[in-house]
């Protein structure tokens, strides 16, 4: 509830005592003060709460900065502390996951189910050639086998490379390629919107366009009939039905690796060229993802966490996956479509499943908003005692909705910002704090944000700047996988010694940050970030288009839409016809979330004396038009 303002500025929000009182972290000023002071000590100590098989030498190592190392010398591997430690205790008997399909079905894994699932697909993994340090694409939609596949990778050593199931061929094929997989695991199918999306045929056509993949396994979740291709393709259910275990050794063992051997890559958009692969590892990304999840969400041993992304982001990654896991806490997870049938699907599973934590994305929370008040009012919601967001700013109108509608005014929200780069919340608040809608507050404990200027000297509050972080973290990522130059170029060459976010933000008096947006050419529609890159070399695929440029304009829904302007090739010419066989060209290469909203024909495109075209100029332009002109044909 809105409390009279002491001495904050602006709207704010004061947790309820009863929350103080039970949080991890009852006084929020307090322990960022200590973090602050005692920066690497404080992330010993939360590395002290986890289980490693040798002890580190060194908390962080900035030798070689900006290759930062994190936890040097220990020896360790997530999936341990993820499942191994929990089946040695009353855990192993706690649901480690709760799932429901689009159609209703339903599959729960006990601690003891997951990590002997785990361990069987592990053991199918290294039979089929699989080695450490190997990359594996897992392409898949948010079935159970998602988890249990990326548990298998790290607990061999193997490097996973997850793919959103929302994206389609190019898209696919150009992580497979760039990351070099030799094993492809997917699915037949997912439920979407009670229709089928056919992965196991879009990965048909994305391997036919690359060599590196060997083998291709299948998870049976549609049913459907697909194409098994001898020798190449096989059933997840049939390899786990194998006798595969040595004799006398039939627990296949969690490799022991170096703390900073590596865990996984993925794929995000960045300002230029193709998406890029970020390389997270195990022991600084266990220690930052736990310690986060736990103090954030203030995470106890009875709750239902439900962190409402995709496995395939790096939300599902270090929220749903490992985090949770590495808390032995219970997650809940839904395969589809939160309309389907009815707008009140995910409120009659928060009913359903007790669910006490919801995190989910601005875009979601106004998706369900327009469907108004009387969906969620048709459930009890009191299971729920935090809420979440993620992705984009919040804008303040649906965090009030959220926080009335869905917390009944007594769930603090906590708006956490990060990136796929971090690995981990950077700014966010915890739920003994006071909160300011819009805003995701201050830098968790320990960590230094700014603002600053282009001359990195920090602006005056309430100015606009680039956002930039001043400490190392544990979960930070420490490279671009195969170009180390451009890991350093990217994030560390515009401020030496600080790490440039790419987002643009505001401090206001009180130390709260308000993130605006992106500063470069990277688009957010419905919280998936996108590069303007990426969908112009999707559109100058099409055999009709010379030039595109790609810019995102405000949308009410998606946050952003994306615009895309085109110079047709000679011997086209511009209809509507046109318009729409691209638009489908692009969810067909990208996949569905990177289609264009309009696509405007145009004769030339303003660009630089340098021939970089001026997507500011475009988005200017495009603003100032009056509405319904967008669609119009330039000559
Ligand atoms: O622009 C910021 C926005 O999402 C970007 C990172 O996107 P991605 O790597 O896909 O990771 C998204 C999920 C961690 C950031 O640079 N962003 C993320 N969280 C917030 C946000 N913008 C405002 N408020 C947030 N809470």
């Amino acid at each position: 509830m809105p409390q009279p303002i002491t001495s904050l500025e602006g709207e704010v929000y004061y947790p309820p005592q009863e929350v103080i009182a039970q949080a991890h972290v009852p006084d929020w000023d307090g322990l960022q003060a200590e973090a602050d002071a005692d920066y690497l000590g404080f992330w010993e100590a939360r590395a002290r709460e986890l289980e490693w098989q040798a002890p580190w030498r060194m908390v962080m190592d900035d030798s070689r900065a900006p290759f930062y190392k994190w936890f040097l010398g220990a020896r360790t591997n997530i999936v341990h502390n993820a499942l191994d430690r929990h089946v040695a205790t009353w855990r192993r008997n706690k649901l480690a996951l709760i799932w429901e399909g689009e159609p209703g079905d339903q599959r729960s894994l006990s601690y003891h189910a997951l990590h002997r699932e785990v361990g069987q697909f592990a053991q199918v993994l290294k039979s089929m050639g699989a080695e450490r340090g190997d990359r594996i694409t897992i392409y898949m939609g948010r079935i159970p086998e998602i988890i249990v596949a990326m548990l298998a990778c790290a607990k061999i050593g193997a490097v996973h490379s997850v793919v959103y199931g929302g994206f389609s061929v190019e898209a696919l094929h150009g992580r497979i390629e760039d990351s070099q997989s030799k094993l492809l695991i997917t699915a037949d199918g997912g439920w979407l919107n009670g229709k089928i999306v056919r992965l196991k045929d879009i990965a048909d056509e994305a391997l036919r366009r690359c060599a590196s993949v060997e083998h291709v396994i299948v998870v049976r979740r549609t049913g459907h009939e697909v194409r098994m291709e001898p020798g190449r393709d096989f059933w997840y259910d049939d390899l786990l039905q194998l006798p595969l275990s040595r004799p006398g050794n039939d627990r296949p063992q969690t490799e022991i690796l170096d703390a900073e051997e590596p865990l996984y890559i993925l794929y995000t958009s960045g300002t230029t060229g193709k998406p890029k692969a970020i390389v997270h590892t195990h022991a600084g990304y266990q220690v930052g993802t736990y310690a986060t999840l736990k103090y954030v969400f203030d995470l106890r041993e009875e709750d239902r966490w439900w962190c409402a992304a995709d496995p395939g982001w790096v939300t599902g990654h270090s929220y749903i996956v490992y985090g949770p896991l590495l808390n032995g806490a219970t997650s809940f997870m839904y395969e589809g479509a939160p309309t389907y049938p009815y707008p009140d699907r995910w409120w009659r599973m928060i009913e359903k499943y007790g669910i006490t934590i919801l995190y989910t994305a601005p875009t979601a929370i106004r998706g369900l908003m327009r469907f108004g008040d009387a969906w969620p009012a048709r459930h009890d919601l009191s299971s729920l005692r935090l809420l979440g967001t993620v992705g984009e700013p919040i804008n303040p109108e649906a965090w009030k909705w959220y926080h009335r509608a869905i917390g009944k005014g007594r769930c603090p929200i906590m708006d956490t910002w990060w990136q796929t780069e971090t690995g981990m919340f950077m700014i966010t608040p915890v739920p003994s704090a006071p909160l300011k809608p819009g805003s995701a507050t201050k830098p968790f404990f320990g960590q230094q944000a700014e603002v600053v200027g282009e001359d990195g000297q920090v602006v005056p509050d309430g100015e606009e700047g680039n956002l930039v972080l001043k400490r190392p973290w544990p979960a930070m990522l420490r490279t671009i996988y195969g170009d180390d130059d451009r890991y350093v170029e990217q994030y560390w060459s515009k401020y030496p010694g600080r790490y440039l976010t790419g987002d643009s933000a505001k401090r206001d008096r009180d130390g709260y940050f308000w993130i605006i947006g992106r500063v470069d050419d990277v688009i957010k529609v419905s919280g998936y970030r996108l590069g303007t890159a990426e969908i112009e070399s999707a559109l100058v695929s099409h055999a009709s288009v010379a030039e595109a440029a790609v810019i995102g304009l405000p949308d009410e829904l998606k946050g952003h839409a994306i615009h895309a302007f085109c110079i047709l090739r000679a011997g086209y010419s511009p209809s509507i016809q046109l318009q729409e066989e691209l638009k489908a060209h692009v969810a067909h290469e990208i996949g569905p979330i990177a289609r264009p909203a309009e696509i405007q024909f145009t004769d030339a495109l303003p660009k630089t004396r340098s021939g970089k075209i001026m997507r500011r100029v475009l988005k200017a332009r495009a603003l100032g038009m009056s509405e319904g002109d967008t669609s119009t044909l330039e000559e």
